[in-house]
């Protein structure tokens, strides 16, 4: 362990004494509400309509074939919301992309469910900085991949020369999931580099564990048009961005 890593322990240790848990759960987290009269990234309505539409997909969409690839876990899918994965299913079947960004495979249960919806021509490139295969607990099998509609390439894009090699295929992107390392660096480095994307349409942006601290600072200054809908994706916090190009 480093002194950075002994720290974060001690610093998490206190923080856990001082304000335990009012309730016992499986899982809890430290986050924080903020006022919504002094937002710069209020919804326009075109987003809050396209939200309900997903969410009224998600109630009926059946992710038994995901939940199913879940070994020795929570089917998380099956308990509503779902996490996030209904939701994304939702959006996908709503929106019909094109071309699906993902940042963040892990086992491959997000790309999965981005892919349920897919339209025939469309495709989904998910990103990772580890192959899936190397994964013991992996949702994915080799023959997801073979109708050439999904695609994982290992890369990092928070860095603005890697991103600069992908720019001819990010361009593209309908529909762009954030789900990575939420360190509370990486995802603004995203939008950094993205901002520097001349998008051929605007796309939508999800962002996962919007409600964890890390992510509280990233969440509240993104300036675009931005929907927080956690009531319908993951605990942790989901949230949907109509990225403007500015
Ligand atoms: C929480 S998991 C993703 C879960 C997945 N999206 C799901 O919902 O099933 C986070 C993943 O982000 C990956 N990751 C971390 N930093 C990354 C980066 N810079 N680019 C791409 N992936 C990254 C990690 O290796 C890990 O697999």
């Amino acid at each position: 362990m480093n002194s950075s890593m002994i720290l974060r322990a001690v610093r998490n240790r206190l923080i856990r004494k001082l304000l335990p848990k009012p309730v016992s759960v499986r899982h809890a987290e430290y986050s924080m509400v903020f006022s919504a009269d002094d937002e710069d990234g209020r919804p326009k309505m075109e987003l809050i309509q396209l939200a309900m539409a997903a969410i009224q997909q998600a109630m009926v969409i059946d992710l038994s074939e995901v939940s199913q690839r879940i070994k020795n876990d929570i089917k998380y899918p099956d308990v509503w919301p779902g996490e996030h994965y209904k939701l994304l299913a939702g959006l996908v079947k709503v929106l019909q992309p094109k071309l699906i960004i993902e940042i963040g495979t892990f086992t491959g249960l997000s790309a999965l469910a981005l892919k349920k919806c897919l339209p025939p021509d469309g495709k989904l490139v998910t990103f990772d900085i580890i192959d899936w295969r190397k994964l013991a607990n992996r949702a994915l099998v080799e023959e997801d991949f073979a109708d050439g509609r999904l695609e994982q390439r290992l890369d990092d894009l928070s860095d603005p020369t890697v991103m600069e090699r992908h720019l001819g295929l990010l361009k593209g992107a309908d529909l762009i999931f954030i789900d990575a390392a939420k360190d509370g660096v990486q995802e603004q480095r995203f939008l950094t580099n993205f901002a520097g994307v001349q998008f051929d349409k605007p796309p939508f942006i999800i962002f996962d564990d919007i409600r964890l601290w890390n992510m509280l600072k990233i969440w509240r200054l993104i300036r675009h048009p931005k929907l927080d809908l956690t009531s319908f994706g993951h605990w942790s916090g989901t949230g949907l961005v109509a990225f403007e190009q500015k």
